[in-house]
């Protein structure tokens, strides 16, 4: 059985695996160089420490995937406007797995008192802009040529929920 929980030391290895496999095989990242386990455990601990989400899915011991919201930028205008994201290892997907954290973030950036979870979205992700739209997320227009990775030019769309924050 699937269960959410909040993530712990022991589950980096895993978060780190998943996050190294996504920026090696996948336009979902604009990553290129593999993480490490220290800045793994270094993200994890601002999050933590600042009071946001670091959920994993786990079936079992197993770490099925993962997901987090942080500062979408730095200056305090934006103080209330998290931005998430989700990773779900290759062989568990399509399981409602990523639905499931989705729906985590959702529900924590609400009760946090957030008034927007945004996700920025590589416009070729056809999951994770089906997963949005299904979990009724607005959509910005794509933005052009916003980066580049495996050589070639990207497009990135801004998907957005807003929670009623006085
Ligand atoms: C995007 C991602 C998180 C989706 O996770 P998942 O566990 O496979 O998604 P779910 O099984 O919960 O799917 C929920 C819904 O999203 C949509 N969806 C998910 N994957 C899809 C795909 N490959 N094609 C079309 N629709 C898809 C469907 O509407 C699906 O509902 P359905 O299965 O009832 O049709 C996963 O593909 C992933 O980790 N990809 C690599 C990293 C990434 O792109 N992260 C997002 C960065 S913003």
């Amino acid at each position: 059985m699937i269960e959410l929980r909040a993530a712990t030391e022991a589950d980096l290895p895993a978060i780190l695996r998943i996050t190294n496999e996504a920026i090696a095989t996948s336009e979902a990242i604009w990553a290129t160089s593999p993480r490490t386990l220290e800045e793994r455990r270094q993200w994890m601990s601002e999050r933590q420490a600042a009071g946001f989400p670091v959920t994993v899915a786990v079936d079992g011991e197993t770490v099925l995937g993962f997901a987090s919201y942080g500062p979408f930028r730095a200056y305090e205008g934006y103080a209330k406007t998290v931005e998430h994201s989700i990773y779900v290892s290759p062989d568990a997907q399509r399981r409602g797995i990523g639905r499931l954290l989705l729906d985590a973030m959702v529900t924590h950036a609400e009760k946090a008192g957030m008034h927007v979870l945004v996700g920025a979205i590589t416009a070729s992700n056809a999951a994770s802009i089906a997963l949005h739209r299904a979990a009724g997320f607005g959509e910005s227009t794509p933005l052009p040529q916003m980066g580049r990775k495996f050589g070639r030019w990207l497009d990135l769309i801004f998907m957005y929920r807003l929670f009623d924050t006085p």
